[in-house]
């Protein structure tokens, strides 16, 4: 596969993923997307592969959310199977590929950016990285995976203000909560990644492999929340509140919602 998107490179056993749409802050449109699962795909079939870093190009994003432009004029059903197609192709790929993945956020990881990072097996933040969900500001929920996995990770109540404000929290907050693992002066970010991975790629990958398993089959529940996000996120995109949050963003002007 040809990619336009996203390159790769091989630093045997390690290698590293960058998104590569800097004038989009990184920002994941559908080919992105195909882009990133064949590549996650080939890279946990290659031998010599331990570890995979997923970094974003440039120094502000690392992912600045899905593409506001792509969905903005979704329906209900479109807006569903957008979260249904990326939530399988990617963020639940990347949840449970073998090869373990470290999320290296280099910048603003938003919406979309920060449902990726939380895909990741972990995640190591520069020192100016800021981190969101700010769906609701534009009329719809997290649909790939962040109204499950940010509680997951710091916990119902901090996650629950994290949505609802829709705001931004900083790389030290992140550490705080638990969102990140560690905190590293951005130009000094990769190479700390690498040491992480080259470390991993010390252990059996078959042990790890099975690790990645266990671990998450513990967040797996009777109730699928995953469904119940896809439900409501396609559902947001036949109100009007939707319409004027991401006309709003495109229009770079304030939102003004209507409410229903
Ligand atoms: N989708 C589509 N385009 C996006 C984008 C997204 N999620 N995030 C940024 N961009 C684009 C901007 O439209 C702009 O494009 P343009 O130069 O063609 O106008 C470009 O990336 C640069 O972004 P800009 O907003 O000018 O940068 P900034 O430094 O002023 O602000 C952010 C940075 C991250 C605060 C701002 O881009 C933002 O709020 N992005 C959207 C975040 C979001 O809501 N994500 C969730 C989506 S579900």
């Amino acid at each position: 596969m040809k990619y336009d998107n996203i390159s790769i490179k091989k630093e045997a056993p390690l290698a590293i993923i960058t998104i590569n749409r800097p004038t989009k802050l990184n920002a994941l449109n559908k080919d992105t997307i195909k882009e990133l699962h064949e590549a996650f795909k080939v890279l946990d079939k290659t031998k010599n592969v331990k570890a995979i870093i997923l970094t974003g190009s440039g120094e502000k994003a690392f992912v600045a959310g899905a593409d506001i432009s792509e969905f903005a004029s979704f329906s209900v059903k479109e807006g569903g199977k957008l979260a249904a197609k990326g939530q399988k192709l990617l963020f639940d790929f990347v949840e449970n590929l073998n090869t373990p993945v470290i999320a290296a956020i280099n910048g603003f990881a938003l919406g979309g950016g920060l449902e990726l990072a939380m895909s990741c097996h972990f995640r190591v933040a520069s020192d100016n990285a800021r981190m969101g969900l700010p769906e609701v500001s534009l009329g719809v929920i997290p649909g790939y995976g962040g109204t499950q996995r940010l509680p997951q990770l710091v916990g119902k109540g901090i996650a629950m203000e994290m949505i609802m404000t829709a705001g931004m929290i900083d790389a030290n907050r992140a550490l705080e909560t638990g969102l990140v693992n560690h905190v590293i002066a951005q130009e000094e970010l990769l190479d700390f990644c690498k040491k992480l991975g080259s470390k991993i790629s010390n252990n059996s990958p078959v042990a790890i492999a099975y690790a990645i398993k266990a671990v998450n089959a513990g967040f797996k529940h009777e109730s699928n929340g995953f469904a119940a996000e896809i439900k409501a996120f396609g559902a947001c995109f036949g109100t009007a509140d939707f319409e004027e949050g991401t006309s709003a963003f495109l229009e770079k002007r304030k939102a003004d919602f209507p409410g229903a």
